[in-house]
């Protein structure tokens, strides 16, 4: 909100609390530290004639002053509801312009199983794995372990499909350890990955664009733990950040390339962070995951490697929003009737 250019852009903040409920106008960071607001809760009206909030109580005042028609949002959202194809959905039917990549892409990216069998689909690297179904492994555990000992040798990470910021997920080194890591990796999701571990250096790179996206710098993330875990994501100085990344111009041309494939393979649009695992033994590379609505404060990965290439970060969010209104348009001219 600091960074966006005040000259061009009118903002209207909406703080969405963990419940769901939308606060229109209230200063988000306030309210997150425990802030009462001041405004009446709002919903995002599906109305394409409305495009904008309405109040959510009738007892509200006649005509708040955010009731007006939006046009663009920024979901400057992560995970669950956020980052899944769900809000996206709601803002399509609205009919809004809004950042990032669309209902398809976003739900598809969520999913780590969904995301890898559409990259192993457009030729790329990713880390041998078996998608295992909840449903399954609660009916069958034993049956379920053999099968994952079998596939995959330890150490091995084991996930929920779909989720993200390293929740729930666990490093398994002895074979004793699977059944809680998939006990734990259960809470989360319907859907886990199990994956083989690899000894690996972590590296990121952004993609901005629609159809013709331009790719970052590289960077190296350098967890100071076991691995990039929630508490190395989100405590200062548990990891650092190397931009760019130290290493050789080939590498690093070799992963930009990977990265526009993995944006395409899963039809992303506006931004997304594509992060990469390359084995230290081998040098291999593989694409580990595309993140559509990546960490974006000004010392998130994503902003700061495009720092680094040359787009401040005040640029980089007026070329997002105008991303944003050129792909509106652009699925403006689908018909959806003969
Ligand atoms: N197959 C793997 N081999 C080595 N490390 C892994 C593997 N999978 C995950 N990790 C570690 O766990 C972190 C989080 O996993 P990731 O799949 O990126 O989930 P999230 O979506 O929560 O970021 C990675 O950044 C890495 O440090
Ligand atoms: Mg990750």
């Amino acid at each position: 909100m600091q960074a966006i250019d005040h000259q061009k852009y009118e903002l209207l903040p909406v703080y969405l609390t963990p419940e769901g409920r939308w606060l229109p106008g209230a200063e988000p960071l306030l309210l997150q530290s425990g802030a009462s607001p001041t405004h009446s809760a709002a919903l995002l009206s599906s109305d394409p004639q409305q495009r904008g909030l309405l109040p959510l109580s009738p007892r509200a005042e006649a005509q708040p002053e955010w009731a007006t028609t939006l046009d663009v949002i920024f979901p400057l959202l992560h995970g669950t509801y956020g980052e899944d194809g769900t809000v996206q959905g709601l803002l399509e039917l609205a009919d809004i312009p809004y950042v990032g990549a669309g209902v398809l892409a976003s739900a598809a990216s969520m999913d780590k199983g969904i995301m890898k069998s559409l990259f192993q689909q457009s030729g790329l690297p990713v880390v041998p794995h078996l998608v295992v179904r909840r449903h399954d492994w609660e009916a069958d555990p034993m049956g379920v372990q053999d099968q994952i000992l079998r596939t995959l040798s330890l150490p091995l990470f084991v996930k929920p499909a779909n989720l993200g910021s390293s929740v729930g997920i666990s490093k398994v080194k002895q074979a004793a350890e699977l059944l809680d890591a998939l006990d734990c990796a259960s809470q989360y999701d319907r859907r886990l990955l199990v994956e083989q571990g690899l000894d690996c250096r972590e590296f990121e790179c952004s993609v901005l664009g629609n159809d013709e996206p331009m790719v970052s710098v590289v960077g190296e993330v350098i967890p100071h733990r076991e691995f990039y875990d929630y508490q190395a994501k989100y405590t200062e100085g548990l990891s650092d950040l190397c931009i760019p990344a130290d290493i050789d111009e080939a590498l690093a041309d070799t992963l930009r390339r990977l990265a526009l494939v993995a944006f395409r393979a899963v039809d992303a649009a506006g931004l997304a962070r594509v992060d990469f695992f390359v084995e230290r033994h081998s040098g291999t590379p593989y694409v580990n995951e595309i993140n559509t609505l990546p960490g974006f404060t000004t010392v998130s990965m994503y902003p700061k490697l495009w720092e680094a290439s040359g787009i401040p970060y005040t640029d980089l969010i007026d070329r997002l929003v105008q991303l944003a209104l050129e792909r509106h348009e652009d699925t403006r001219r689908r018909r959806t009737t003969r």
